[in-house]
């Protein structure tokens, strides 16, 4: 069994080589855009069969009933929606999904769609905003008791997403309960949407079938569907943001669905933007006995063979090239790597590169605060895990110049 210690000095960082990011299976370099399209599709495979899971279909029956509307939200500073997403299957509940959008902005709304921890109604301390009847995980902070949310839960997470901010510049976002999707809980992680695609089979992930995580990112793509079909939302300009294990779903999301503009991780970490193979802070062997719901089976046999693994983070963050990527650290979240967060975005350039773009404009990590944006765009900010209102500053400023123009 691997060590469950997590090592934090860079001088026991063990010496590795990265799998070749261009390179076919077959052994050829990819060269053109064309080659990039087909090893792209390669690595889309590999990511599915060992990490991730086979990407869950889109569902045949899903129906948004739009059933609750204002226009004069946060002050009439936004336009609120709650929408429930139906699938027509008795057994699963509907998705309750949350869309603020800017009050005073003509034509379409480029948009953040991200979900959240503790339910749409920690969000924002909006009276109006449904609270979440599903189970959460126990937490003090968002007073959750026996597992459940109270009004006390209520704009919990205001910090977290910073809404009025976000639609005075402009921007609509879109938030779904992650648990509505697949509760956090390696003993029933499949009672959320699961049964839509696998009614008969219980316990943890098959081989090759979708975790957890799969789901969450499934989530998002189906936030996405809805978005298409409203007018007042730019369904060509989402944006997957997520912060932590909802940042691994969050690029996921955006790898495998091409219709998202762009990605946001946020100190996502182990299995999203850092690199397997530093063992820096959380491994791979942590992470899956930690949440054995999380990835498909086959990803097990990785745990303290990091360097058996046929690919590595930077080939993730690739995936979603040529659209832009950004990765965010915080430099007291070592648990996250942040190192090996810039480094897998900085391994994942040559795909820029050979794309005929401008890739990440930093050699070496940018100082705290100071963020490198581009194609791909970095920051580390100063303090611990989480998501801040300095880093959605961030983000906008980069949303302002590569998503709206
Ligand atoms: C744990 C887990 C991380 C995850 C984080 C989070 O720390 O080990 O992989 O990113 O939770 O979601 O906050």
């Amino acid at each position: 069994m691997p060590s469950l210690e997590a090592n934090y000095n860079e001088t026991q960082v063990p010496a590795y080589e990265l799998p070749d990011l261009l390179r076919f299976e077959n052994g050829e370099l990819a060269q053109t855009p064309d080659d990039w399209r087909r090893r792209r599709s390669e690595l889309l495979a590999l990511f599915r069969s060992q990490v991730y899971g086979q990407a869950p279909p889109r569902p045949a029956n899903m129906r948004a009933e739009v059933y609750e509307s204002s226009a004069d939200a946060l002050d009439g500073l936004a336009v609120r929606r709650q929408i429930r997403l139906h699938f027509d299957v008795p057994e699963i509940t509907p998705l309750e999904l949350l869309i603020y959008l800017p009050a005073h902005v003509e034509g379409p709304t480029p948009m953040f769609a991200g979900l959240n921890f503790f339910g749409n109604h920690t969000v924002q301390d909006d009276p109006a905003i449904t609270l979440s009847s599903r189970w959460m995980r126990a937490s003090d902070p968002y007073a959750v008791v026996n597992h459940r949310a109270t009004e006390a839960s209520r704009g919990k997470a205001a910090s977290r997403w910073p809404v009025r901010e976000i639609v005075g510049r402009g921007y609509g976002v879109a938030t779904m309960y992650y648990g509505d999707l697949a509760p956090d809980n390696a003993d029933f992680y499949r009672d959320g949407v699961q049964g839509l695609f696998a009614p008969d089979r219980t316990g943890l992930p098959g081989a090759e079938e979708a975790g957890a995580i799969g789901i969450w990112a499934w989530g998002l793509q189906r936030i996405l569907d809805y978005l298409e079909t409203d007018e007042q939302a730019d369904a060509t300009r989402v944006t997957a943001v997520g912060h932590s294990r909802l940042g691994k779903a969050a690029v996921w999301a955006a790898a495998q669905d091409e219709r998202f503009a762009m990605a946001i991780s946020n100190n996502s970490g182990c299995t999203g933007a850092a690199l397997s193979r530093r063992c820096f802070g959380e491994t791979v062997g942590i992470i899956n006995e930690k949440f054995p719901h999380w990835f498909c089976g086959n990803y097990k046999r990785y745990s303290g063979r990091e360097n058996a693994l046929p690919l590595d983070q930077h080939m993730f963050l690739a995936l979603l090239a040529p659209r832009p990527i950004y990765v965010a650290s915080a430099d007291e979240d070592l648990w996250a790597d942040p190192l090996g967060e810039f480094l897998a975005l900085k391994a994942a350039e040559p795909v820029y590169h050979l794309l005929g773009m401008g890739g990440l404009s930093a050699e070496a990590m940018p100082p705290i605060g100071e963020p490198v944006h581009g194609v791909q765009s970095y920051h580390i900010r100063q303090g611990t895990h989480g998501i801040t209102s300095e880093d959605w500053a961030y983000y906008l400023d980069h949303a302002d110049r590569f998503l709206v123009s």
